[in-house]
C-alpha cells in the first residue's frame, strides 16, 4: 500500500475513471449525441473528490475496492449530473466548467437536461447490475442513501433553496441548511457508501458519518472562498460568479478570511470525530486536509 497521498489519490482517481469509461455508454451507441455528451460530462476534468472519500472510507473499512469503485462512481455520476444541471440557464447560467465550455453551451439545453437525466439513472443502474455488500440488505442500504442524498431531502432540495435565496440574505444558519444539502449530502453519500463496502460497526459508521457531514459543509465553505479569490484559468470555472449572480454565501456573510478560518475550525472538528480510528483513519484524514487546501 502506499503511503504518499498524491500517489494514493492518482491510483484511486484512475480507478474509478476506468469505471467511468466502461459504463457509460460509447458514442457509436444510439443515441449518438447523448451518449457523446454524457461523456463530456463526466470524463475528463473533476477532482474526483466524492470518489477519493469513497475509496478512503472504503480503505478505513476493509472493503474490497473492486466494490468500492462501483459505488464511487456512482456518486460520481450523480455528481456530473448536478454540475450540468447547476450551470444550466435557468440555475447558475454558467459557460465554464472544468476548464471547458459547459455541457449546455457545448451540445444545447434539452441534451444537457437529458444528460443530467441518464446520468443520474445510470448511477443507479450501477448499484443494480454490481454486488457490493455480500448482504443484499446492505446494498439496498446504499441505495436509499444514494436516493436520500440526491433527492429533496438532499442535493436537489438544496438546490432548490440556493435559487429561492438567490438576492437574498441568509443567515449563517440558513447557509450551514443549504450547503449540507445541495452539497454536503452527495459527500455524506460518498463516505458512507464507501464504508458499507467493508464492514464497520454502527458506532464507527456514525464516526465516519459526523466527518463526512463536517467535511461537506467546509467543501462548500471552500467553493464559497475560492469562487471569490481564485481566478478563472486555476478554477476551470467562472471567478466571481457567486457575486455576479448575487448568490449568499459564507463570503457575502462574514467576508473570505472569516469563512476560510471556519472551514479549518470545520476541518479541526471532522478530524476529531476520526480520532477513535487512530492511524487507520490516514486516507480521510489526508483527505480532510486537500478539502480544505485545494486551490480549485
Ligand atoms: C463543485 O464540485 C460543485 C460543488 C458541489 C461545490 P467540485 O469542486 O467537486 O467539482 P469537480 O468535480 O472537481 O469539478
Ligand atoms: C453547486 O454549488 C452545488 C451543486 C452542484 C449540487 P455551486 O453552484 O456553488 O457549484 P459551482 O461553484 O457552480 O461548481
Ligand atoms: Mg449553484
Ligand atoms: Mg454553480
Ligand atoms: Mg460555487
Amino acid at each position: 500500500m502506499t503511503t504518499d497521498f498524491q500517489a494514493w489519490s492518482h491510483e484511486n482517481v484512475q480507478r474509478v475513471e476506468s469505471v467511468l469509461q466502461r459504463v457509460l455508454p460509447g458514442t457509436d451507441i444510439a443515441p449518438a449525441r447523448l451518449h457523446e455528451a454524457m461523456r463530456y460530462a463526466v470524463l475528463g476534468g473533476g477532482k474526483r473528490a466524492r470518489p477519493l472519500l469513497a475509496f478512503a472510507a472504503g480503505e478505513l473499512a476493509g472493503a474490497d475496492p473492486g466494490r468500492v469503485e462501483i459505488g464511487a462512481a456512482a456518486v460520481e455520476l450523480i455528481h456530473a449530473y448536478s454540475l450540468v444541471h447547476d450551470d444550466l440557464p435557468c440555475m447558475d447560467d454558467d459557460v465554464l466548467r472544468r476548464g471547458k465550455p459547459t455541457c449546455h453551451v457545448e451540445y444545447d439545453e434539452a441534451t444537457a437536461l437529458l444528460v443530467g437525466d441518464a446520468l443520474q439513472s445510470l448511477a443507479f443502474q450501477l448499484l443494480g447490475d454490481y454486488r457490493l455488500a455480500d448482504d443484499a440488505r446492505v446494498q439496498l442500504e446504499m441505495v436509499k442513501l444514494l436516493a436520500a442524498a440526491a433527492g429533496s431531502r438532499g442535493m436537489a432540495g438544496g438546490q432548490q433553496i440556493d435559487l429561492e435565496s438567490t438576492g437574498k440574505t441568509l443567515t449563517v444558519p440558513e447557509l450551514e441548511f443549504m450547503h449540507i444539502h445541495k452539497t454536503g449530502a452527495l459527500i455524506r453519500a460518498a463516505a458512507l457508501i464507501g464504508a458499507r463496502c467493508g464492514s464497520l460497526g454502527e458506532r464507527e459508521l456514525s464516526q465516519v458519518d459526523h466527518f463526512a457531514k463536517l467535511i461537506g459543509l467546509a467543501f462548500q465553505v471552500v467553493d464559497d472562498v475560492l469562487d471569490a479569490e481564485s481566478p478563472t484559468a486555476t478554477l476551470g470555472k467562472t471567478a466571481g460568479k457567486d457575486a455576479m449572480n448575487n448568490k449568499p454565501t459564507y463570503v457575502s456573510a462574514m467576508g473570505a478570511s472569516r469563512a476560510r478560518e471556519f472551514a479549518q475550525q470545520l476541518r479541526e472538528r471532522a478530524l476529531g470525530a476520526l480520532k477513535a480510528f487512530g492511524a487507520r483513519a490516514l486516507r480521510l484524514q489526508q483527505l480532510a486536509d486537500f478539502i480544505v487546501l485545494r486551490k480549485f
